[in-house]
């Protein structure tokens, strides 16, 4: 999976985020190496992100992601060549501004490293309403040809629980197949079910042609099965810690096998770069 690096300006179009809405407590799940939550910092707004890769290797990650961007760029062009570009104004200036993104991710997560939180959907370390605001941004739906509908299920009701007010999701559309996420409307009925009621709102930003849509979820009546609750919380950056020690482990043994090249199509980024980005003394 690619891990992007998208912008506090992209976020704020992608989500129709309001003034009224960045005076809130955010989450960004998953952050990726997107700038935002530094951005958001720099104007004196409380955000946060969480993502699985920030428990492998966050000080190299957004080097990391540098040098993937960069080494995908023919890639990307290839499959984005008919896009709208409404954003962007092709896939050059894309991957340059990704780039130039994930510098300012590199730079905050070094020097905010309380912002960036390791944990895994669907299960995250946070407590009940931590956030007022969840922001989701390209990994449900867009990767639905990969994460199965009961993944979906558990995560939307796993961001639902974090959020004291609202989550909101971008984009609808499956990456690369110009079609919505099937089980849409099937997982919409089932949050519904629980007390959370959902709409999709057009938004002023579109990648993908056609895409531009994002789903609101609204959370304030939802109240989740209790989760043994800082227990539960506990075990799950257990989890995480224990989930990067076996990682790190599993990569050493790997490298002195020179299997160093097998998780490449599982995880290209840490994989490939790895050697080269490895800070300089
Ligand atoms: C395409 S990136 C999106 C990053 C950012 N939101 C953006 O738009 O630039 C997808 C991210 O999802 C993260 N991810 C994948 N599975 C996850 C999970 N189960 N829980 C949390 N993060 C996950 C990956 O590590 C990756 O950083």
């Amino acid at each position: 999976m690619l891990v992007s690096a998208r912008s506090f300006e992209e976020y704020r179009a992608m989500f129709a985020l309001t003034g009224r809405d960045l005076d809130q407590r955010i989450l960004d799940c998953p952050g990726g190496a997107a700038s935002f939550v530094a951005e958001a910092g720099r104007r004196g707004i409380d955000a946060v992100a969480v993502d699985r890769q920030y428990a492998y290797h966050r000080e190299e990650l957004g080097l990391l992601v540098e040098r993937e961007t960069a080494f995908k760029r023919e890639l990307l062009a290839e499959e984005t060549k008919d896009y709208p570009w409404s954003w962007y104004s092709d896939a050059d200036d894309m991957v340059a501004r990704w780039i130039a993104n994930a510098r300012v991710f590199r730079a905050d997560i070094a020097a905010r490293p309380d912002r960036y939180v390791a944990g895994s959907l669907p299960e995250l370390p946070f407590g009940d309403d931590s956030f007022d605001l969840v922001l989701s941004s390209h990994l449900l739906f867009s990767y639905g040809n990969r994460l199965g509908e009961e993944f979906h299920r558990a995560a939307l009701l796993e961001l639902a629980r974090v959020a004291r007010r609202e989550v909101r999701l971008f984009p609808l559309m499956v990456y690369d197949t110009r079609v919505r996420y099937e089980g849409l409307e099937r997982l919409r009925r089932e949050l519904a079910s629980h007390g959370i009621a959902s709409r999709v709102e057009r938004v002023a930003y579109e990648f993908q042609p056609g895409d531009n849509d994002m789903l609101v979820l609204s959370c304030a009546d939802y109240r989740a099965p209790a989760r043994a609750g800082a227990q539960a919380q506990a075990q799950a950056q257990v989890e995480v810690q224990t989930e990067a020690r076996a990682e790190a482990r599993a990569e050493a043994r790997a490298e002195v096998q020179g299997w160093t090249r097998r998780g490449e199509a599982d995880d290209p980024v840490r994989w490939r770069h790895r050697e080269a980005a490895r800070p300089r003394p």
